[in-house]
């Protein structure tokens, strides 16, 4: 499954402090810790002695003088190293557990304020990028997580798609009078598809927007489950800010027909409390969700005969086909 061999995001890093946290990716259960030194771990929830739920356990610093943190089993008090070797069996206290009592151990890396696993272990390759995560002009929040009961490829092609906003965010992000989507291009990348310019007319587009405005944004696809969209700034602007701002979607796939979602900001706006930023964001999505969650089916259609397209639904159509290509197989059919 090519899935396994992807990094997906799984929580938010600011969650994973003390405690183990479960998760769930893939359809495994997932536990995540952080150890001593604050590196973020993603094992298999299950522990090797008699399967227990290792979340239901605790973070324990080590007592045999290494330094570092133990996660705890919650049935027999096995404990395990970073590494998910057993170093502790506290029935048999001057047993040493040999190198096979080891727990499953995932690969885990923390970017975008997110917290990523990827199932086969290897920690290698890169995060989807967010172009925007190095500009310093931007300041960067998450919001979400959103659970929605949709795949996640349905989430990326609503993304993607600018031809609901007058119907599904009807005064907000269009007007069903202005639902007219002009031309677009489209092209493939090395990691997935970029459409640009993409224009739409936007009564509220933002939380600060003060009047209707035509907006161009550009959509890439960074990786299978997430996208990035950048607000073009208006021509006269450009030389004066030269800042773009944009939105990642980062997905974790939890289940073939259900995912959690979060977006990332890099927004120019400093003055706004996080709450209100977020609060915005939410009512958007909420908007998004019913729709999605009544879509059939829940995955998404590869073979392009399977659903209607039009010339408004290019990105999509490169969608499906990257996805195709890829040998993608959680969340479509
Ligand atoms: S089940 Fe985990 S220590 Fe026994
Ligand atoms: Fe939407």
């Amino acid at each position: 499954m090519i899935e396994k061999s992807l990094w997906h995001p799984v929580a938010l890093s600011a969650d994973l402090a003390e405690a183990p946290v479960p998760v769930r990716l893939l359809g495994e259960a997932v536990v995540l810790w952080r150890d001593g030194e604050g590196r973020a771990h993603a094992w298999q929830d299950r522990c090797p002695h008699r399967g227990a739920q290792l979340s239901l356990g605790r973070v324990v610093p080590c007592t045999q003088g290494e330094g570092g943190a133990r996660l705890e089993c919650p049935y027999h008090g096995w404990r395990f190293d970073a590494a998910g070797q057993c170093r502790e069996v506290p029935a048999l206290p001057g047993f040493t557990p040999p190198a096979t009592h080891k727990a499953p151990i995932f690969a885990a890396r923390e970017a975008h304020g997110l917290v990523w696993a990827r199932l086969d272990g290897e920690d290698a390759g890169e995060l989807p990028a967010f172009e925007a995560e190095g500009d310093e002009r931007l300041r960067k929040l998450n919001c979400g997580p959103y659970v929605v009961e949709a795949s996640a490829p349905r989430l990326v092609e609503n993304f993607l798609d600018m031809s609901h906003f007058g119907f599904v965010h009807e005064g907000w992000l269009g007007a069903r009078e202005m639902a007219a989507i002009d031309d677009y291009q489209v092209e493939a990348t090395p990691t997935g598809i970029l459409a640009t310019g993409c224009k739409a007319w936007q009564p509220q587009s933002t939380i600060n927007s003060t009047r209707p405005a035509h907006v161009e944004y550009s959509y890439e696809v960074t990786a299978p489950y997430s996208a990035v969209l950048v607000k073009i700034p208006e021509a006269q602007s450009v030389g004066a800010e030269g800042y773009r701002e944009s939105i990642a979607l980062f997905i974790c796939p939890t289940d073939a027909e259900r995912c959690t979602v979060w977006f990332r900001l890099a927004t120019a706006d400093w003055q706004r409390n996080e709450a209100e930023l977020q609060a915005f964001q939410d009512t958007i999505f909420l908007q998004d969700k019913p729709v999605l969650e009544s879509q059939q089916p829940k995955t998404l259609p590869l073979d392009l005969r399977a659903e209607l397209h039009t010339a408004a639904d290019k990105a999509s159509s490169f969608y499906r086909r990257y996805l195709k290509g890829l040998g993608i197989t959680v969340g479509v059919c």
